[in-house]
């Protein structure tokens, strides 16, 4: 039999999205409902190693729900890539009295509880938080929406400068290798192209856009290029050098948007998505669940496998890249 669960750690990992701190408050109180014990493991699975944790009361979350980062700090931890690392990571769990795992994180963060998970006897439950919004199982990621909309407020301004000096501007966002905040923040912002990893081997996107977007009576124009993380082609300044070359005639811009994507209030959606999916981390493993990741899918709670959660690609919508397509002309 399971042994029965009365102290958790909650940890965030990887890179912070706004509305962690919203799932850090839910699991916090919704564990302390249900009678457990709380402890907060302060950045990532790095100080899980190395033993940097707090107990956490109700008022250790006050106010949390409407900031951005994470309270609890977060990094990208290389020795948990090591078995030696997981090792010394379980050891402090057991001396904590640690009995299961919340992990809130991305794509890599998952795929270190799922290891974890394997490799110990512990009950991981993982929640999704990146802007990427590139986890398979969920309609949408924590974080995401509001990147999404900072990334809008911010083109809408290059937009006034754009018009007035006739420029093309590539504005470039983060989403590593996924195409969401570029697709839907060119839609959402009007842009005349969205330029994303998911489409660079079917054809070139650049070419596509000079034929199709820059009309003789339009002489400014804003492309999102999805930054190229692993691709190893594209970013803005990828695009704009090449228009530079091979177009010269265009007056040619690039602005890469970064960090900020990352920052600031998380939205009124992802402040609810993030309180739900931690308060349904709480309740699934009150039934027993594990090793699994807490998604959305059609406004319900699901519990996605952690292998089909980091491993399947999830897939931007066909209608969103015709959409675009269709309104650009
Ligand atoms: O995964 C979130 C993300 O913001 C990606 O969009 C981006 O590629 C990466 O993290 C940047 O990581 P860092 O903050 O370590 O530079």
């Amino acid at each position: 039999m399971a042994k029965a669960i009365s102290t958790i750690g909650i940890l965030t990992s990887g890179g912070d999205a706004p509305g962690m701190n919203a799932a850090i408050r839910a699991v916090t109180r919704a564990a302390i409902y249900n009678g457990w014990n709380v402890k907060g493991i302060y950045r990532g699975y790095e100080g899980l190693i190395h033993n940097e944790i707090k107990d956490f009361t109700t008022e250790s979350v006050s106010n949390a729900v409407t900031k951005g980062g994470t309270i609890l700090k977060t990094a990208r931890s290389k020795d948990f890539m090591t078995p030696e690392g997981r090792q010394r990571a379980y050891e402090v769990l057991v001396d904590q009295g640690i009995d299961a795992l919340i992990v809130i994180g991305g794509n890599g963060s998952l795929a270190g509880a799922q290891t974890f998970a394997r490799e110990f006897d512990i009950p991981c439950i993982g929640i999704p938080g990146t802007i990427d919004n590139d986890l398979y199982g969920t309609d949408s990621t924590i974080g995401y929406d509001t990147a999404l909309n900072t990334i809008v407020e911010c083109v809408d301004k290059i937009r006034d400068t754009a018009t007035s000096h006739d420029r093309i501007f590539f504005v470039e966002v983060m989403g590593r290798d996924a195409g969401f905040l570029a697709q839907n923040s060119a839609i959402a912002a009007g842009a005349e192209a969205a330029i994303i990893p998911e489409h660079l081997t079917e054809k070139d996107q650049l070419d596509e856009f000079i034929r199709r977007g820059v009309r003789k009576s339009k002489n400014s124009s804003i492309v999102i290029v999805s930054e190229g993380k692993s691709n190893g082609v594209g970013g803005a300044m990828y695009y704009a050098e090449r228009v530079r070359n091979e177009y010269p005639e265009y007056d040619v811009r690039v602005t890469i948007l970064g960090h900020l994507q990352r920052g600031g209030k998380p939205s009124a959606y992802d402040r609810i998505l993030a309180s739900r999916l931690g308060v349904a981390s709480i309740e699934a493993l009150k039934e027993g669940q594990r090793n699994v990741m807490i998604g959305i899918s059609d406004d319900d709670i699901v519990y996605v496998p952690f292998n089909r959660a980091i491993k399947n690609d999830k897939m931007i919508n066909k209608e969103l890249i015709n959409v675009l397509n269709v309104l650009s002309i």
